[in-house]
């Protein structure tokens, strides 16, 4: 019977049991005494399982002895223990099969010779074929899942927002705008502006850059919900932290202030980091030993303490007297930079911490104001190595006070008709985050750069696959 090699790395099949595998060669290596060692792979776990085929098989010098890193094959054979130090088991074959052989083997760009990252994000194709992208791919699906599993035993529900969007929900001015407008000869009004009337939509439309103001809309009325979907940024970075294209995980909770916020942002990070922790042994165990050592200590550390909270205010005193150089000098009022952020993750706490309490000129429209008029109820968790992980706030719920500050920042009230709505009716405080997703991963696996830890990253100047 056809089985993958995760299970018989782990041991549920028992000796003796004749199974087939589908899979691809990772390496082959060839005994004197004629016997070839497959190391065979079907990403359903770290380890690649050892085929171990006599030179007696049928088809051994027809096929076998072609075989060469990247072809796919069916090997049927007994589960026997295996004598090597790398494995417990491994399989006596009795048949191969080949499905495709690969196209002139000493130019394969993935035999297995160690490659950097910056070559295998050239190759986004196949680079899913190396040990590291492999493990990334699960540890990317047992976070999401852990995620979506976070939630449902709290009771939240899961809500898709959209991803065409009319409004700006951060403000920062990095959308991408969407159009079926003939390029060509766009059409114009009146007064030479574009004409978006005649537009798809009958109005400029944008991709969204986060989710939230529709999952508001949602936590008041359901009252506990998330929305976890791709974002779109247009902002021109070319850092190791910001892709164009993210996924973010929003809850929003009715009846809820920042400090719930808080809360809940912590014991969603400790419950993934568990999640991860258990059920990807084999590919934190690689990270641990490759990329980062300390990769699996930091996440079980973080899981026994309690995040350190504190006030924007503070934290600029702390880097004010801290001695430390900074490239964008430090006062109060400006907006972090990741300098700042990391030194208060990894020097003054040493793990994360959740800032909070930030002014309000620096903080997007829809952050509820506090009772000093000078700040907002917002929340940022920063993490050792990366800075900021996540961001959120609890939501203006008063219209009068929404009213003030939309017009303070020059949106205008009336294509907020909808949001101005959810305060008119039945207002309740609400708050809620943003996780970004591929920074949990940096965060989990180590890795260095964004683009590293989503299959086909899109940066300025890069969407090729
Ligand atoms: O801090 P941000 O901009 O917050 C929001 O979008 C809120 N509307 C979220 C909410 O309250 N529901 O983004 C949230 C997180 C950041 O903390 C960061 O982790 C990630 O999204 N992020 C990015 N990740 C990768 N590339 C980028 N360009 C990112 N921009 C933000
Ligand atoms: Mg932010």
């Amino acid at each position: 019977s056809l089985t993958s090699v995760a299970d018989i790395i782990k041991g549920s099949i028992p000796v003796g049991e004749i199974v087939a595998v589908n899979g691809w060669i990772r390496t082959r290596r060839d005994s004197k005494a004629g016997i070839s060692f497959l190391a065979i792979y079907d990403g359903s776990c770290f380890d690649p399982v050892q085929a171990v085929i006599e030179n007696t098989l049928e088809n051994y010098n027809d096929d076998v002895s072609s075989l060469t890193a990247g072809c796919s094959v069916r090997v049927t054979g007994k589960i026997v223990e295996s004598m090597g130090k790398d494995q417990s088991f491994e399989l006596q074959a009795t048949k191969v099969e080949v499905y495709g052989f690969v196209d002139e083997p000493d130019t394969y760009p993935m035999a297995a010779k160690k490659h950097s990252l910056e070559y295998l994000r050239e190759v986004a194709h196949l680079r899913p074929r190396t040990n590291i992208i492999g493990a990334v791919a699960r540890i990317r699906n047992t976070l999401s899942q852990a995620v979506h599993r976070f939630y449902h035993e709290q009771g939240y529900i899961w809500i898709s927002t959209p991803i065409l969007t009319g409004s700006d929900c951060e403000g920062a001015g990095e959308m991408f705008r969407v159009s079926t407008l003939d390029m060509e000869n766009i059409p114009r009004t009146d007064d030479n502006k574009v004409d978006y009337d005649q537009d798809f939509f009958g109005k400029e439309t944008f991709l969204t850059v986060s989710g939230q103001l529709n999952a508001e809309t949602y936590a008041c009325a359901l009252s506990k919900v998330y929305t976890f979907g791709p974002t779109f940024r247009a902002e021109n970075s070319h850092t190791t932290r910001h892709l164009a294209e993210f996924w973010m995980v929003e809850p929003e909770i009715a009846f809820a202030d920042l400090s719930d916020a808080a809360t809940l942002a912590e014991q969603m990070l400790k419950y993934v980091f568990k999640a991860v922790l258990e059920e990807r042994q084999d590919d934190m165990a690689f990270f641990a030993q490759r990329v980062d050592k300390e990769c699996i200590s930091r996440l079980e550390n973080m899981i026994e303490s309690d995040f350190v909270r504190m006030d924007y205010t503070d934290a600029i005193e702390i880097l004010k007297k801290c001695g430390k150089k900074f490239e964008f000098p430090v006062e109060w009022g400006v907006d972090l930079q990741s300098e700042h952020e990391r030194y208060l993750a990894e020097v003054h706490v040493g793990g994360p911490v959740i800032l909070q309490n930030y002014p309000k000129d620096i903080k997007a429209f829809y952050m509820r104001l506090n009772d000093d008029g000078n700040t907002v109820a917002a929340m940022d968790v920063l993490a050792p190595g990366i800075g900021e992980i996540i961001g959120g706030s609890q939501r203006e719920e008063r219209l009068d006070v929404l009213d003030a500050r939309m017009a303070e920042m020059d949106i205008d009230a009336k294509d907020m008709w909808w949001y101005r709505d959810i305060r008119r009716y039945g207002t309740v405080p609400h708050a809620g985050f943003g996780l970004g997703f591929e920074r949990l991963v940096l965060y989990v696996t180590g890795v260095q750069n964004i683009r590293d830890v989503i299959p086909f990253p899109r940066v300025p100047r890069s969407a090729n696959f």
